[in-house]
């Protein structure tokens, strides 16, 4: 379904939205080197549960998942880029860590994700590739309007990516959001431009581009969620929900500092 948020939903939306983005800026300077992925879920839970939020996640049951999901927070490392079941692992220095967040406040609800680099060592090789999906995703950001198209915002994704030398999987990709997680319209990583969907103020739709460094190939992990990509490489995740305003769109979910 596709929803269209009246001025008070919207206003709902930027504290739904400012929630996640806060939770996400908080893990991030929180997360160190021996930090357990299990440790940042429980962390993710209690912020929730403080602000008198529900996750999208906990209960979440979609086909392409084993079952309810069972924890707050899709945490990735390295080569697992989307749908990251925490587990019982403690990072080290230089991991690559993707974190993604959805819940619902007010009826309405906010998705955004974000990857960095565990520790001091940074590997150049995985800070472009973040940088690739962050300019990625602002590239979505801006082609983003009243009367613009999805296949516009695709368009704008898959050239940054595609520039920037990564192969594009079309599995995956962004998706309307509204008073639940996800929603139509489907939004791929790549595509042609004036195709598909025209937008309209009050849509609120989520852009996650996200890449693997040289394979378009995921593989499922064996606890039936986490997605890897198939060569072991490492994997990068960006992803902001966005509302389509007058004249362009808002970020919902950047974090204040
Ligand atoms: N928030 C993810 C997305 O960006 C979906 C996570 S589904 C989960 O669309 F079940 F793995 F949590
Ligand atoms: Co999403």
């Amino acid at each position: 379904m596709i929803e269209i948020l009246n001025p008070a939903q919207l206003d709902r939306a930027r504290e739904t939205g400012a929630l996640v983005g806060h939770i996400l800026h908080t893990l991030k300077e929180k997360c160190t080197v021996g930090t357990n992925l299990l440790e940042i879920d429980r962390w993710t839970q209690e912020m929730i549960v403080d602000a008198g939020a529900t996750s999208c996640y906990v209960d979440y049951a979609p086909s392409f998942g084993r079952g309810p999901f069972g924890h707050y927070i899709c945490t990735g490392v390295n080569d697992a880029v989307l749908h990251g079941l925490p587990r019982d692992y403690s990072l080290v220095d230089g991991d690559l860590l993707s974190l993604d967040l959805a819940v619902v406040l007010g009826g309405v609800a906010a998705d955004s994700a974000i990857s960095f680099i565990v520790g001091d060592t940074k590997p150049a090789e995985s800070v472009a590739m973040i940088d690739a999906t962050e300019r990625a995703l602002a590239a979505g950001i801006a082609a983003a309007g009243p009367g613009t198209r999805i296949g516009d915002i695709s368009h704008a994704i898959g050239s940054v990516l595609g520039e920037a030398g990564y192969p594009i999987n079309t599995e995956f990709g962004g998706h309307g959001i509204g008073s639940t997680m996800h929603q139509d319209p489907h939004i791929s990583n790549t595509g042609r431009r004036g195709r598909g969907y025209k937008l309209r103020r009050g849509l609120m739709l989520a852009l996650e581009p996200w890449v693997m460094a040289d394979t378009a190939e995921l593989v499922i992990d064996d606890d039936g969620w986490t997605l890897r990509s198939a060569t072991g490489c490492r994997t990068a995740h960006s992803e902001h929900t966005i509302a389509i305003t007058d004249d362009g769109a808002e970020i919902i979910t950047a974090a204040k500092r």
